[in-house]
């Protein structure tokens, strides 16, 4: 990969959006889709890493997608146990974190287990991340956060009159991970479908029209290639970013 070593997005959260397209397009079951998916999963894992990506956010399940027909969400948490089944191992032996972020304890059983198997094995390492969202809501993320807060303003923890967005932040279930820098949405649609919507405020956005089984490492190559093109500006002029003569980013940013 000829990518730039400089200036390499830090997070890149990715919407994986196609799979059963994909497998429409070849006359071939849903799951057909889901399967290969996760195979792509497994490339951009990889190629994530040695672009020097260090948090890879990917949306595996929003809370929506368990309304989906019992057997595609059943076929979706088998191909989840199984991946990781397969993938700690390498996980670890790449030094790589596993967290997840939305309501994992209403999963089922098995992908639940090998879950915090894979959370626990892993949570000492730092120099690279994986967050899987998992039956996540970004809405569902903020009103969650709004009751943890109110319940330690309730007990005194915090003054409401102090609240910020680096205060109230905290109470994210993204607390302590960065926010992404590159927002990549696969398969031609340019929604963010209730994914991170706060910590995306100042993401770059990138809608490619390849279904998700087709994006490769070339394809996410080129994508922080295009992120590298970009200028940020985070609500600043250009001039004032050349001169730094403004703090960047912005305060309100944690
Ligand atoms: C979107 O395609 C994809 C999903 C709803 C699930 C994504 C899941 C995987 C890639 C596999 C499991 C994940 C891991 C981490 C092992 P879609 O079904 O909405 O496609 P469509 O819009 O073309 O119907």
């Amino acid at each position: 990969m000829q990518t730039a070593s400089a200036n390499i997005p830090n997070h890149v959260a990715i919407i994986m959006d196609g799979n059963g397209r994909w497998a429409k397009q070849r006359g071939l079951p849903r799951l057909e889709g889901h399967r290969r998916g996760v195979e792509t999963v497994r490339a951009i894992i990889d190629a994530a890493r040695e672009l020097g990506i260090r948090y890879l956010t990917l949306y595996a399940l929003s809370t929506e997608n368990l309304q989906r027909p019992p057997d595609e969400v059943s076929a979706l948490m088998g191909l989840l146990e199984h991946f990781l089944r397969r993938e700690t191992k390498v996980l670890i032996k790449n030094r790589v974190r596993l967290r997840t972020i939305g309501h994992i304890e209403a999963l089922p059983a098995g992908p639940c287990r090998e879950l915090q198997h894979a959370i626990e094995a892993t949570r000492l390492f730092t120099d690279w991340n994986l967050v899987l969202a998992l039956n996540y809501g970004s809405r569902t993320e903020l009103v969650d956060a709004a009751r943890a807060y109110a319940a330690a303003v309730a007990a005194g923890r915090e003054q409401p009159g102090d609240a910020s967005w680096s205060t109230f932040s905290r109470y994210l279930y993204t607390a302590d991970i960065p926010d992404p820098d590159l927002l990549i949405r696969t398969s031609g649609e340019t929604r963010l479908s209730n994914f991170l919507l706060m910590q995306c405020a100042y993401a770059e956005m990138i809608f490619s029209p390849l279904l998700w089984p087709d994006f490769s490492k070339a394809e996410l190559a080129a994508a922080v290639e295009e992120y590298q093109r970009r200028e940020r500006r985070f609500g600043l002029t250009g001039e004032q970013l050349k001169t730094g003569a403004a703090p960047r980013p912005p305060a309100d940013t944690p």
